[in-house]
Parts: C-alpha cells; structure tokens; sequence
C-alpha cells in the first residue's frame, strides 16, 4: 500500500530537516516521546535479524560528567590530527553533552562472532544495523521535535569500562537527545565551513565506479 501525497512530504520533510544538533535547552524529554524513540530503534532493520543494538540511558550526572570529560579530552586530541584545519577545527562545536536534557550510549552487544547471516564475509554489517537503529531513532526524534547530536569523540574501551559493559559488546555511539530552540537550517559544519555536500555525480556512478549516472 502506498502513502497518501501528504504522508510522503512529512517523510521527506523529517529525512531533509533532520539535523546533528550540539545546542540544546534544558527542558526535559517527555517519557513518551522517549518510549517512541527506543521503539523507532527496535524497528530498524538488522543483518540476519539480529538486532544487535544495545541502549544506555545515562541518567547518572556524574557518569555523563565523566563521559562529557573524556570527550573533551578526544577532541583536543584530534586537534593535534587535523592538519592545516586546525584553525577552522577549533570552532567547531562537536557536542551538548552538558546541555541536553538525556544522553543515550548506543552499542553492539556481546556475542556477535554466533551471528553468521549476511556477516561471514562483513562482520561490520553489525555497525550497518546498530546505524540504522540509530536513524530511526534521529528521525522520529527530528519528527517529534527532538535534537539528536551524534558524538563520536572517545575510546570505546574507556566508555565500555566505565559502563560496566561485557567483554565484545562495543560501545559505538554517544548520543545527546534533547529539546532545541530551533534546527539548524544546513549541517553545522557546512555553516562553520567545514565542508559542502558533494554533488550527486561524486556519489552516484553508473556500472562500474566513476562511470557517470544521469537521473
Ligand atoms: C557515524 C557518525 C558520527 C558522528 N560523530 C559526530 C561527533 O562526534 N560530533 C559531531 O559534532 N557530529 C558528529 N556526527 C554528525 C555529523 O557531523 C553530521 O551528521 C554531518 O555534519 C551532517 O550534518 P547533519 O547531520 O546536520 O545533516 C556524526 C555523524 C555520524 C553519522
């Protein structure tokens, strides 16, 4: 069955104005809506139906502190990796963790060597699931009117031992979910100048790679 004009214009909507937000207010995410956005992640698609996705409210301030600290910490370190765009990497905002109103830690589980569908040959097809779980959860947030900010900056390892988590279980993702006074209108590192979104024949090839594709 297929979705009325109107239905489909709110999808392309929430996929279009879905944005990496790193400025939050402080007021509090309804539990509902919070419910909404753990069920959106149990409903992504997974390899082999594995549903590798893991999720830790952190709901503790001094375990979010420690968490905000470590990735201050990776993000001075990778100011030291960045080149000639230390400058314009020095801007840059990266994270709300002390600002937004939940931070949710997504991981893998452990155990994922039993799991062989689609992943003999692409073990990471674990990580393609745990994304997707990942996006479903941004865009019900975005549809809702719920920021999500994606923080990437920290050793697995350290997050993983500080949240008591079990031996081959991975530690991912670092999530800031809050209320926003408004989206940006682009992604912020656009703005900030970071980069530009690539045109539509750098990505898309026809047969074989850098073979031009006209749609
Ligand atoms: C796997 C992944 C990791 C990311 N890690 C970070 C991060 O650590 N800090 C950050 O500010 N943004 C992070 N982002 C957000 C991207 O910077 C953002 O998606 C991109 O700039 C495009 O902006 P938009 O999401 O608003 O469209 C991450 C995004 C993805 C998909």
């Amino acid at each position: 069955m297929s979705y009325s004009t109107e239905e489909k214009n709110a999808i392309y909507r929430v996929i279009r104005e879905r944005r990496d937000m790193r400025h939050f207010n402080q007021k509090p995410v309804d539990a509902e809506i919070l419910y909404k956005l753990i069920q959106a992640a149990q409903q992504a698609p997974s390899v082999g139906y594995m549903q590798p996705w893991r999720f830790i409210r952190i709901s503790d301030y001094d375990i979010r502190m420690h968490i905000y600290e470590m990735v201050k910490a990776e993000i001075a370190e990778t100011a030291e990796h960045v080149g000639s765009k230390r400058e314009a990497y020095m801007n840059l905002k990266l994270e709300g963790l002390r600002e937004c109103a939940e931070v949710w830690v997504a991981a893998l589980m452990e155990g994922r060597d039993e799991y062989v569908l689609g992943r003999r040959t692409m073990p990471e097809m674990d990580l393609a699931s745990l994304s997707c779980a990942i996006q479903n959860v941004w865009l019900t947030a975005r549809a809702e009117g719920i920021g999500v900010g994606w923080v990437s900056f920290f050793h697995p390892d350290e997050l993983a031992d500080l949240l008591n988590m079990p031996e081959g279980s991975y530690p991912a993702a670092v999530l800031c979910i809050g209320n926003v006074d408004a989206f940006y209108s682009e992604p912020l590192l656009k703005t900030e100048g970071w980069d530009n979104e690539r045109n539509l024949d750098e990505i898309l090839f026809e047969n074989t790679w850098g073979q031009n594709c006209d749609l």
